[in-house]
């Protein structure tokens, strides 16, 4: 990697790209550049080009071509990843994409292979795990203080008008689970490990979207641990506690519990302490999304760090596909009534099937 800043270009600038852009500059002193952007709607490139003080592109073959970079940030939908992927992979370009990584498994699969045989550094941006709050939790875990975790329960559930800015919501064939359960599935990982198994019952509670707008997930970690894992987008709470997440997680020795409006109560042998361990808002997040947007920050300062040190993301491609593999499994395991047991990058397919029978 370069030793001098890392030239990043952004592609796509709508809804969430304003969050990378805001953070790429605010990561300028710690060494990124951002160099170009680039949006198939021109107008949305211009004026990301204009607030930022950087080339516009309407066409990223063309970004590509002019401008030389180092790292390339990938923020459009799903659909049009692995294109852009390949497009950057091909080019040699360090390669950063938005959740969730490709419409499905295969295209996951190839865009990983594509990277690890060009030898290009690839990363997914799962940001939850970045939020202030997320890693106060696994400080806690590391620490000790509850023992060994044991149960957890990780949920997401809003009634929040999220279709106001994703209004693409309406008409997706896999929402709740693909979009925000995608993050509670990878905190599952983070905090207690990886799967074995995984049941899911899925709801639509709003007749107005086209699939399931609420999930209720449980899995058996490989630990013994369990977790329920839960999002909807039609619950309706006072406090609604947008766009926090909210766990509770049991060990041996005690327990963390984060109810809404930040504050973590960590029981540990029989003593408990409370905690704020709200996110800090900066000159560009507001509330009440400032959560979600350090989240996205605090992940654009690992994927740099990591850029400049020339180590694999935490949420490498490589990683993330056995967070993907959990969205497949549980739309498989909602749709079969059964538990599903993940698939696994570079199991043959014989191995596979004769796994998931089971
Ligand atoms: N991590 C989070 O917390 C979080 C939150 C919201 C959205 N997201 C993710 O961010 C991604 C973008 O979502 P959004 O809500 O900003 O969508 P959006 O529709 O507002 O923005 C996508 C932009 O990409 C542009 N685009 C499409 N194809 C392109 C191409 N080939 N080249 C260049 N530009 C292209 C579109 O014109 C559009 O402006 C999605 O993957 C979504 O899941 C993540």
């Amino acid at each position: 990697m370069a030793t001098g800043a890392i030239r990043i270009g952004v592609i796509g600038c709508g809804f969430y790209a304003q969050n990378h852009l805001h953070a790429w500059k605010e990561l300028a002193a710690e060494g990124a550049q951002l160099a170009a952007v680039c949006d198939i709607d021109a107008g949305k490139a211009e004026a990301a080009g204009r607030a930022f003080g950087v080339p516009s592109y309407a066409d990223a073959a063309i970004m590509f071509a002019s401008e030389r970079l180092d790292a390339v940030d990938i923020v459009t939908r799903h659909d049009t990843h692995r294109a852009l992927c390949e497009l950057a992979i091909a080019r040699g370009v360090a390669t950063i994409v938005q959740k969730p990584f490709a419409p499905s498994w295969d295209d996951c699969v190839a865009i990983v292979e594509a990277a690890e045989k060009a030898g290009v550094w690839l990363a997914v941006h799962e940001n939850f795990r970045f939020q202030t709050p997320m890693r106060h939790i696994r400080r806690v875990i590391d620490s000790g203080a509850i023992g060994t975790p044991n149960w957890a329960r990780i949920a997401f559930r809003t009634g929040f008008d999220v279709y106001r800015t994703q209004p693409y919501f309406y008409d997706e064939e896999r929402l709740a689970i693909a979009d925000v359960g995608i993050h509670m599935l990878d905190l599952a990982r983070y905090f207690l490990g990886e799967v074995e198994r995984i049941s899911c019952e899925t709801q639509r509670r709003n007749p107005k979207v086209k699939a399931e707008d609420t999930a209720t997930m449980l899995l058996r970690h490989t630990s013994g641990a369990v977790s329920v894992v839960e999002c909807t987008y039609e619950a309706r709470r006072d406090p609604d506690p947008f766009p926090q997440t909210l766990v509770e997680i049991e060990g041996d020795k005690g327990s963390i519990v984060v109810r809404p409006g930040l504050r973590m109560r960590v029981t540990s042998h029989g003593k408990a302490t409370e905690e704020d361990i709200g996110s800090p808002l900066r000159s560009w997040t507001s509330q009440p999304w400032h959560v979600a947007q350090e989240g996205a920050f605090v992940a654009c300062s690992h994927f740099l760090d990591c850029l400049k040190r020339g180590v694999p993301a935490e949420t490498s491609g490589r990683d993330n596909l056995r967070t993907y593999a959990l969205v497949d499994a549980a739309y498989r395991a909602a749709a079969e009534h059964r538990a599903i047991v993940p698939a696994q990058w570079g199991e043959n397919v014989a191995a596979s099937k004769s796994r998931r029978a089971q």
